[in-house]
């Protein structure tokens, strides 16, 4: 293994999962496998089999059909979740085995209530267990961060020669920085025994914002893995994210010196289609893939980038897919062109997803004068939105103004083939909408945020409406873009819904609240 060599292990689909209101589909995580497949990550952790059949099926289907990247699935470190991770991972071309186990004083004396020999005696079976079925197996000592070193580099070391041969050093809850983080895997490198012959790797949460700093500062000790997400998605503050190590990586090769296997033009591309998926927004001024990640406003900067464009701008926007020109099309630009451009923006869409595209594309042209391209990304991405839906929406009208009751009526398709319809009243004409969407759908959410934003900055924008509802618990969010801003926000609301019911529908068995991990 080359030792410049850093290997990029992303787990978008089983820790990124595990953000609130983050839960997908069969079809959109096989879309999203297949993305990361294309960005060029190594390996994919596809989700956690024991926790779900959702669960299970997704790391399945993920096996046998994407190529390219090593397909791993998370088990504990007990015969019944090691068999049902290797059940589904063993249609893949190369799979690994990720078994963990907490070791830190806390989750050893009030999590699991065991003893130090204890713990040993669990990891070393794990592994071992791992081996007889798969031969490329890593190790986490959960909470590893803060664990004793001592204690740690004791694991570490039995869980070496048990036959691990990726040792994961989690930052669980987020707690390290970076100097203290970046010791522990030294101390790691100079102690244990065997260390030489295994990839050390980083997994860092974002509790305290410095997921990416610890995760750079432990890659100059010698961590050769680092885990991520798109977008740096996960539970809580969510983890180190994927496009910020990797423009950190690539950008600062002068100091860091190591080789990645990343095709950065796709980072846009792949953050997009994550935040459709999940629903999770990504925010203006977030580093890579943020809208003004590579705008200028001060006069003085602009000056500066015209003049050279390496006064203000240490990355080339095209190198992770933002395209420079804002390509305009019309009423009068055909098929080819539509097409053509869909690519440019980075989607694949079959000719069936194309034709429908070409659909929409001509009636926005009708409602709008120029189109640019977040008008045709967010077409691209109302047909890529494969979600099975219950509802649809047919019409949707309201009314309101300060001397009348505002009211909606509204009108769905069932996916039965039923039509559906009836009228509401509420606070507001959009509170009349989403009232009469619950009463014909008999589904019930608790709306926590609702934002209407323009997609473009013409006088005839599109409308971005998003949701965020809660449902049983659970936070769930839809996204939908129209001209018409009652359209958008009821076809948001519809999203939301649907996913309600999915989650219904899907209802996880009682174990996953109790295995899930971060
Ligand atoms: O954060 C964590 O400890 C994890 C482990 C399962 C690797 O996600
Ligand atoms: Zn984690």
């Amino acid at each position: 293994m080359n030792d410049n060599r850093l290997i990029i292990f992303d787990t978008t689909l089983r820790d990124g999962e595990q953000s609130p209101g983050a839960s997908m589909n069969l079809t959109e995580k096989l879309e999203i496998a297949h993305a990361l497949a294309e960005l060029g990550v190594d390996i994919i952790e596809a989700g956690f089999p024991i926790a779900s059949p959702g669960d299970f099926e997704a790391v399945q289907l993920v096996a046998r059909e994407v190529t390219g990247p090593t397909i791993c699935g998370l088990a504990r470190c007990n015969p019944a979740d090691i068999h049902r991770a290797w059940e589904a991972l063993k249609d893949a071309a190369k799979p690994r085995i990720h078994v963990f186990l907490a070791t830190s004083a806390i989750h050893r004396e009030f999590k699991l209530k065991m003893a130090k020999e204890e713990i040993v005696r669990r990891a070393v079976e794990g592994v071992k267990l791992a081996r007889e079925c798969c031969e490329n197996v890593e190790f986490s000592p959960e909470d590893a961060a803060r664990t004793e070193l001592e204690f740690l580099a004791e694991v570490v070391e039995k869980a070496i020669e048990a036959g691990a041969s990726t040792i994961n050093v989690p930052d669980t809850v987020g707690y390290a920085v970076p100097e203290q983080y970046a010791g522990a895997i030294r101390y790691l490198k100079q102690n244990v025994r065997g260390i030489g012959k295994i990839v050390l790797s980083v997994h860092c949460h974002n509790d305290l914002g410095l997921a990416v700093a610890n995760s750079l500062a432990a890659v100059k000790e010698g961590g050769r893995q680092i885990e991520c997400t798109i977008n740096g998605i996960g539970e809580r503050a969510g983890n180190c994210a994927l496009e910020e190590i990797v423009m950190a990586i690539k950008t600062r090769s002068d100091f860091y010196g190591l080789e990645l296997g990343i095709n950065t033009k796709r980072l846009l591309p792949t953050s997009r289609l994550v935040s459709r998926v999940t629903g999770i927004h990504v925010q203006r001024n977030k580093a890579i893939v943020g809208q003004n990640a590579f705008a200028h406003e001060a006069g003085i900067h602009q000056d500066g980038m015209l003049k050279h464009a390496n006064t203000y701008e240490i990355m080339r926007p095209e190198d992770v897919g933002v395209l420079r020109t804002d390509l305009v099309l019309g009423k009068h630009s055909g098929r080819h062109a539509l097409s053509q451009r869909i690519r440019d923006l980075g989607y694949h869409l079959d000719v069936q997803q194309l034709q429908k595209v070409f659909e929409d594309f001509k009636v926005l042209a009708d409602r709008k004068k120029t189109i640019y391209d977040a008008d045709v990304e967010a077409l691209a991405e109302s047909v890529l939105h494969t979600g099975p839906a219950v509802w649809t929406l047919e019409a949707v009208t309201c009314s309101g103004g300060s001397a009348t009751v505002p009211c909606a009526a509204v009108a769905l398709w069932h996916k039965e083939g039923v039509i559906k319809k009836d009228a509401g009243t509420g606070d507001g004409p959009i509170d009349a909408v989403f009232k009469t969407i619950e009463k014909i759908t008999n589904v019930y959410v608790k709306l926590r945020q609702f934002s209407i934003v323009s997609v473009t900055e013409d006088e005839d924008a599109q409308g971005e409406a998003q949701i965020e509802a809660e449902f049983n618990g659970r936070i769930l969010r839809g996204r939908a873009v129209s001209t018409d801003i009652i359209e958008a926000s009821a076809l948001a609301y519809l999203q939301v819904i649907n996913r309600a019911l999915l989650r219904e529908q899907l209802k996880m068995n009682p174990q996953t609240e109790e295995v899930s991990v971060t």
